[in-house]
């Protein structure tokens, strides 16, 4: 029998898939690892399942109805590019090669159109959802040509997670689109992280609940509008008790946040755009410095606030906190759908902004009862320029405005860092400032590089003399 699909790769998420495409959907599906007697044990695991257990990349290729589709499940990097290089050997064009690990967007843009030359339809998709996602159902960000998104679409809707009816999986846009947007996912999900993070760290810190109380609290939370997967398991991770100590598991892990590289990307892509995901760079930098055990230590002296904090009154501050986690959150997705609408103009893909925030309602790691007001935010006004200023989140932020700043001066006066609450709040001032002091930055410029500036009064580039007599003279602009 011919296989309809074949995975590469049986690690957590690629046997994941491979059992969700032949349990799910009843699909033959042929498998392949690198490593033979994992392949051998995979299958023999799952008798019920059609597998097609393959041993080279001939007999996988050979295994396949045409057009053929591969998904490819292997670590980011350099092995993508093997596993690409040994399928070209065996595939035919109008084969399709999908990458379903978090590769960089700019590897599948340069892998799409080395595969185009060979007629072999490369597809980058993003896949959201970790091992139970991989499994029940993911979400899925493709790019890749309009041609593969013909046979993969309904494959891959098939498999996808569903929310509210529809499955979480749409043609992203060409090429690294997918990619991109899965990158943004994750740097989405750090900032949220990190948020939920210093909630907690500034609840424990003043007010003195327990690890267990706290996860009370955010199952409260996860009740109303804050309702997603990070704080339901966040409030599971803080209950869990450590079977060893009898701590709370949270006291005993060692508090250094480890990242696989995503953060990273997007921070560095949105520096490239010049979109500022200020919430998102937070996240990442405040993982890197829990990092350095040793700039740690050495700064362990240095001194706090003189007086202990302690909130006065417990519930409004914990409901201080619920606000500003909240508006925090909008300025996170706003940064984070900001810098989507950038990569979209810069490499000409067109992304529909609303698709997405539905794609991630569903299966993946940020997905929350929230992304439906983003999905509405963008079917009123599809070229919001400022997703955080759609009525229902104007109208949030307005309301929580207060308690954000409150919660933030409280965490600088306690020393309680609180990186992405403040970022936040700074780019909200900053976003909505009628006059910002930029202008002096531009007189600065001016006066060390001639750099130029423009007048508020009339159109022009100009340029004041400074070491000369310091009148003003229209100058050519060099930005
Ligand atoms: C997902 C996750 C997944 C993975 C991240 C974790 O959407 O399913 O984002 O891709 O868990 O890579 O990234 P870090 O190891 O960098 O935290």
């Amino acid at each position: 029998r011919r296989a309809d699909i074949g995975v590469i790769g049986l690690a957590v998420m690629g046997s994941g898939l491979a059992r969700n495409l032949a349990s799910r959907n009843g699909n033959t599906v042929a498998v392949y690892n690198r490593e033979h007697d994992r392949t051998r044990d995979f299958a023999a695991a799952y008798p019920d399942a059609d597998f097609v257990p393959t041993f080279s990349y001939e007999d996988f290729a050979a295994s396949l109805t045409t057009p053929r589709t591969a998904l490819v499940m292997i670590r980011a990097g350099a092995p993508v590019d093997d596993v690409i290089s040994s399928l070209t050997e065996v595939f035919e064009p109008g084969d399709i090669i999908v990458d379903g690990g978090n590769s960089e967007y700019a590897d599948t843009i340069r892998r799409e159109r080395a595969l185009r030359e060979h007629g072999i339809n490369f597809v980058g998709a993003g896949i959201s959802g970790g091992e139970e996602g991989a499994l029940t159902g993911p979400s899925i960000m493709p790019g890749g040509s309009d041609e593969s998104w013909v046979t993969l679409g309904p494959i891959l809707r098939s498999i996808a997670a569903v929310a509210e009816g529809e499955p979480c999986v749409t043609h992203v846009g060409h090429d690294g689109a997918g990619h991109f947007v899965k990158m943004v996912h994750n740097g989405i999900e750090y900032a949220d992280m990190q948020l939920i993070a210093e909630a907690y760290d500034l609840i424990r810190r003043g007010t003195g609940k327990t690890p267990a109380e706290i996860a009370d609290v955010f199952s409260e939370w996860n009740t109303g509008e804050l309702e997603s997967y990070l704080i339901e398991i966040t409030a599971e991770v803080l209950r869990q008790v450590d079977a060893e100590t009898g701590e709370p598991l949270v006291d005993v892990i060692l508090d250094q946040a480890g990242a696989k590289g995503t953060g990273a990307w997007t921070v560095q892509t949105a520096l490239s755009l010049g979109v500022p995901v200020s919430g998102i760079a937070e996240a990442t930098f405040a993982r890197s410095l829990s990092s350095h055990p040793e700039q740690r230590a050495a700064a362990a002296g240095l001194p706090g606030p003189a007086e202990d904090f302690h909130a006065d009154d417990t519930e409004q501050f914990i409901e201080d906190v619920r606000q500003a986690l909240f508006a925090s959150k909008i300025i996170a997705y706003s940064q984070g759908f900001d810098e989507i609408r950038a990569g979209a103009a810069e490499y000409d893909w067109n992304i529909d902004l609303g698709a997405i925030s539905k794609i991630w309602r569903g299966g993946c790691i940020i997905r929350a009862q929230f992304l439906n007001r983003i999905a509405d935010a963008y079917a009123d006004q599809p070229d919001l320029p400022v997703l955080a200023t759609a009525p229902y989140f104007a109208d949030a932020l307005t309301r929580g405005q207060d308690a954000w700043r409150r919660v933030v001066i409280a965490a600088a006066q306690a020393g309680i860092p609180s990186p992405a609450f403040s970022s936040s709040l700074a780019y909200y001032d900053g976003i909505r400032a009628e006059r910002l002091p930029a202008a002096l930055i531009q007189g600065q410029r001016d006066f060390f590089g001639a750099h130029t500036y423009k007048r508020t009064d009339k159109e022009g580039t100009f340029h004041t003399q400074w070491s000369g007599d310091r009148t003003e003279i229209e100058a050519e602009d060099t930005h």
